[in-house]
């Protein structure tokens, strides 16, 4: 019997020179129901199209004969420098994709020296894949029903050294997830979330006829709010950034409640769907923000070009997702190093094409 889908390759094409190169060949590598849970957004999928749509509608601007000695595109975020503005994002269930998962991205980040975001759904455990990272790596906190087992993987974070923590707060609950329902997802028994591991997770709800589906149920009324928010910044001497703000409104709610950065992002367009592409929300909410903390990106980046236009608008750094994953399934650890490295090109050649030698030196006048 042939299999469902084909092994990583242990070698890397010399045709596979974009993102969009491992995006074609990424769902011949992965099963068809982790392909709709890993490429597939919510409902009707207008956001996830529009992150990438609105990128593309933006033009640069070209500036030639700039002195460009000693360029570089090294960014400095809560006290680490990075070498350059694109971190890995934090996504859920790595093995789905590759069958070494978490720690072949943790390994491609180390080699590239790229920051990587760890996800509180990882299907490696947080403490493993700190032991393989040599660069910096933040880690993917979504709190818990029960403080205690936020206490828990707050405390077991900081132990393993993770450098701050990103709390998710656009996603009390999942999407509309319609391609996933479509092939019947469900996670294979090896690809679990190892790291909330005797953390029971909340009952499902299931409603009367007639009764709310959701309302009423135990998921929302223990749903964070920024009271929780609140008391994470007591409880831990890590910065804490607030990742999936999109309005004004939120990200001035998230600095005052100590908030050390933002990440606006709209979960990859995986949560409520016809929200606005990410990077037409970040004006605002650099705006909003007046450069109290670093604001950062994700969502729809598939070009150096895309990362250069974020920076443009205001962003300090951007955060990749399915582009990596994608890699990852298509050539394990080489091919989401690989991925780091023609983004990071791309980026620099944006850089000296507009005459920017540094990543200070982006800013609104490069945008068209
Ligand atoms: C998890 O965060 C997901 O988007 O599936």
């Amino acid at each position: 019997m042939r299999p469902e889908f084909l092994s990583p390759l242990m070698r890397i094409p010399p045709d596979i020179v974009s993102v969009a190169d491992y995006e074609s060949l990424a769902c011949k590598h992965m099963s068809a129901s982790a392909w709709a849970y890993i490429s597939g957004g919510a409902a009707d999928e207008v956001t996830l199209a529009e992150n990438h749509a609105a990128f593309t509608r933006l033009r640069l601007k070209q500036r030639v004969l700039a002195d460009l000695d000693g360029a570089n595109s090294r960014v400095t975020i809560l006290g680490d420098t990075f070498e350059y503005p694109i971190l890995l994002a934090p996504v859920a269930y790595q093995k789905l994709a590759h069958p070494e998962g978490e720690r072949a991205t943790a390994l491609a980040a180390s080699a590239l020296q790229a920051g990587m975001v760890v996800s509180t759904q990882a299907s490696t455990t947080l403490e493993e894949i700190a032991a393989t990272a040599r660069a910096p790596i933040w880690f993917q906190l979504y709190l818990q029903s029960d403080r205690e087992h936020t206490r828990t993987l707050v405390r077991r974070a900081e132990e393993a050294g993770y450098r701050a923590l990103v709390v998710t707060v656009d996603a009390p609950v999942n999407g509309i997830r319609n391609r996933e329902q479509r092939t019947g997802f469900t996670l294979p028994s090896e690809v679990a979330a190892v790291n909330l591991r005797g953390m029971r997770p909340l009952a499902a709800h299931t409603a009367q006829a007639g009764a709310s589906p959701l309302f009423g149920g135990p998921l929302l009324s223990s749903a964070p709010t920024w009271e929780d928010v609140e008391w994470l910044m007591g409880l831990t001497s890590l910065p804490v950034l607030l990742k999936g703000i999109t309005t004004d409104s939120d990200a001035v709610l998230a600095v005052n409640c100590g908030a050390a950065g933002i990440i606006v992002s709209n979960h990859g367009g995986r949560t409520l769907d016809t929200l606005p592409a990410t990077i037409d929300a970040l004006p605002a909410v650099v705006r909003a923000v007046d450069g109290r903390v670093p604001v950062l990106l994700d969502g729809g980046i598939r070009r150096g070009t895309d990362v250069f236009k974020a920076l443009a608008l205001g962003a300090t750094a951007t955060l990749i997702g399915r582009p990596y994953i994608y890699a990852l399934a298509v050539a394990g650890a080489p091919g989401v190093a690989h991925v780091l490295h023609i983004l990071r090109t791309e980026l620099e050649v944006a850089m000296a094409l507009t005459g920017r030698p540094t990543i200070g030196d982006i800013d609104l006048s490069a945008i068209w």
